[in-house]
This record gives structure tokens, sequence and C-alpha cells, in this order.
């Protein structure tokens, strides 16, 4: 094949973000895009949310990856607790040296703190899960210039969140909806954060290297970011009457509406259904939901008047906005919340992909001038 062949045929696979190339086998999760269907490991989504805590969740999906022995939810509960008792030593150091950071930066430098391997001999996809309610509730409690609360090792993952976060229990309720949205964001097939943390598992950097890693990928606002700007969308527009013009007006000016549009799915994310039904619960269907539900409509018959040829629905960033904020979670602090649950699944992968044992080295294509194309 010619220089400008190879590079064309090679072109195709990198310049459209390698859609459909198959990076990894995994037994963690599947999406399929076309049915709007998502399995996490064996489950289907509503299954999983049905029967499962974020701690449950957390236990099958690391058993899934092939952690020997396989752990039960109520080891990885209590292993949580003692771990964020741990992590809030950290605390002090943390907030000393974040200032001025953004949640997610704090988070990201929080991670930073743990060392792949541990003297003490715990395993760091606990000491990870474990820290980051600690660092990412003191974090936005010193945003809001409120000191630190302690961690109680007795509660579950999602309750003493809260409970750090706001100082004060949640409701049932609201440890409920905590739970399903944890449960549903904890593993989502190859996407761009769980493959940034496979290929750096992959070098044998280790665990925490790999979910740093990964959390550097979820931050941006085409990945895990966007929910801040759902509501952000939410409050520009206002009103009903300004619902369709604000709309029209930012699609004109070639913006994209965050909250919908997914690379994989190209119906309905099942995400954004469990979510909508969390937040319907949580809220009665207060003003703010029905408002949502309003922009999502016209949104959806503005995105196909104006973007006929694309198939935009709307993804599981949206109603997890409304969601979280309801749940009196800071539109700050939306990103790490993701984070908070994700990285359940990041550390599966890189237990899974630990067990692959292969460097991920994949090809890329030479555009530039080849020195016998010069010579002629
Ligand atoms: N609003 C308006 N137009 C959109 C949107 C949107 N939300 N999403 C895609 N488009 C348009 C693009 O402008 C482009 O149109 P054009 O061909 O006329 O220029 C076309 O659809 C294809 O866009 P791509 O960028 O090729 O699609 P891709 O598969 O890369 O996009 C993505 C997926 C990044 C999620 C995109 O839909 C987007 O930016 N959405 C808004 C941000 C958002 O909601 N992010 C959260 C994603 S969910 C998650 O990561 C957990």
């Amino acid at each position: 094949m010619s220089h400008s062949a190879n590079a064309a045929a090679l072109s195709r696979a990198s310049s459209n973000g390698l859609d459909k190339v198959v990076a990894a086998e995994t037994a963690l999760s599947h999406v399929d895009g076309e049915a709007g269907r998502l399995i996490i490991a064996g489950y289907d989504l509503e299954a999983l949310v049905a029967t499962h805590d974020f701690e449950a969740t957390a236990a099958l999906l690391w058993a899934t990856a092939g952690l020997d022995p396989a752990p039960d939810a109520d080891t990885v509960r209590a292993e949580l607790g003692a771990a964020r008792v741990a992590a809030s030593h950290l605390v002090p150091v943390l907030l000393a040296a974040t200032k001025g950071l953004t949640i997610t930066e704090g988070l990201r430098a929080g991670l930073s703190l743990l060392p792949d391997d541990d003297a003490s001999g715990k395993p760091a996809h606990i000491r990870a899960v474990g820290a980051v309610p600690v660092f990412v509730a003191a974090l936005c409690r010193r945003e809001a210039g409120e000191a630190a609360v302690a961690p109680n090792a007795a509660d579950g993952h999602a309750a003493d969140f809260l409970r750090m976060l706001r100082g004060v229990p949640g409701s049932a309720a609201e440890v409920e909806a905590l739970n399903a949205y944890l449960v549903t964001v904890t593993d989502h097939g190859m996407n761009a954060s769980t493959f940034t943390g496979r290929v750096i598992a992959s070098t044998r950097a280790g665990l925490i290297s790999s979910v740093v890693g990964a959390l550097c990928a979820l931050k941006g606002p085409l990945h895990g970011g966007a929910p801040g700007p759902v509501l952000d969308m939410l409050d520009a527009i206002g009103t009903r009457d300004n619902i369709k013009p604000w709309l029209v007006s930012e699609i004109s000016k070639g913006e994209r509406l965050m909250g919908f549009g997914h690379r994989v799915y190209k119906v309905r994310d099942p995400r954004a259904d469990v979510f909508n039904k969390a937040v319907m619960l949580l809220t009665n269907g207060n003003e703010r939901v029905r408002f949502a539900r309003d922009v999502e409509q016209v949104a959806l018959a503005t995105l196909k008047e104006m973007k006929p040829d694309q198939r935009l629905d709307t993804n599981m960033e949206y109603y997890t906005a409304v969601l979280l904020e309801a749940l009196g979670i800071p539109r700050s602090a939306v990103t790490a919340v993701f984070a908070l649950s994700r990285i359940a699944g990041w550390s599966a992968h890189v237990i899974e992909q630990e067990r692959v044992g292969r460097l991920i080295r994949p090809a890329s294509t030479y555009v530039g001038h080849w020195p016998d194309d010069q010579a002629a």
C-alpha cells in the first residue's frame, strides 16, 4: 500500500474518535446504543438498581473483574467504612494543598496523595473508593466556608457522604436516590475515562495512578463535566416563554445543548430514565423538575428540526444535574460526585486489565512529510 493510501486507511479510525474500535474484552458492562440497553456485570441496569446499593455493586464489579477472593457486599461495606476513616486523616493536607482549585481539581490532588502501594497492605481499590466521598465532602464544605465533618465507618457509603457533605444525615429517600445514582453510573463500557484508566493500568503503573488519569479524562465537558452546564442552561433559559428562542439561538450559534447527544446511544439513554424516576420520588415533581421536562421536550423537537441528520436524544447528564441538585449537591461538585461512583468501575477495569497483562499500544497515522517525498 502506498504511504498516502495507508495513511488514509488508518486515519479513518483515528480521525473519528475510534468509534466502534474494540479496545478490550470486558465482563464488566455492555452498552447497546441502538436498543438503549445497559448491562452491568450480567444485570440489566433497572434490575441492578432495584437489588443493589453502591457497596453491593462495587463488590459485584470487583468479583466480576476477577478479584481473588471474590468480595461480598458486607466485606466491602466494612472495608470502605474503614477506608473513609483512614482517608479523613489526609483532609488537612488536602485542604492546605488545594486552595483556589475547583472541587474536581481538588479531588485529583487528593487521590494523588495516595500511594500506589501502601505499607498497610490495604488494597488500592478500597483506599481509592473510600477516599473520594471524604475528599469531595471536605472540599465542598471548604467552598461553603464550613469545617470538614468526620466520616462514620458504620454508615453506608451514600449515607455517610450525604452526612459529611451537609453536616446532618440525609432522609431515607435521599439516601435511596443517591444510591440509585451511584449504582447507575458505576460503569459504562469503554468510555473515555475508563479507556484512559485501562491504558495506564496496562503500563503497570498501579491502580491509584490509573484512576487519577481516569479522573482527568472525566473532567472534560464532553464526558463528565456536563451536568453543571445543564443547570447553567436551565437557569439561563429562565422562563417557559424563553425556552424555544434560547435553544434556537444557541444551536444557530453552533453551540451544543448540554445533556443531549451521545457517541453510543442513538436513542434515549436508559440511565436518564432511572434518574428521572429517582428525582420524581425525591421532589414529588416540583417546579424545577417540571421545567426541566419542558426544556427537554422542546430541546428534542428543536434538535430534530435543526439537526435533522443527527440522532440526538437525552443523555444521562441531563437528569443527573436535576437529581444531584435536588440532593443539595453543589453544582461545582457534580463531576466529582460522578467520580465517587465511577471510580468503582475504573478500579474494576484496572483489575481486569492487570489480569490481561498486555501493554495497550495502538498505532497512529503519520500525516507529515516523508523524506523520499521531499527529495522528489
Ligand atoms: N447539541 C447540539 N448539537 C449537537 C449536540 C448537542 N448536544 N451533540 C452533537 N451535536 C451535533 C454536532 O454539532 C455535530 O453536528 P454537525 O455535524 O452539524 O457539526 C453532530 O451532532 C455530531 O457531533 P459529534 O461531536 O461528532 O458527536 P459525538 O458522538 O462526538 O458527540 C457528545 C457526543 C460529545 C456527547 C456530544 O453529543 C455533545 O457534545 N453533547 C453535549 C455535551 C454532553 O451532554 N456531554 C455529556 C455526555 S454523556 C457522558 O459522557 C456521561
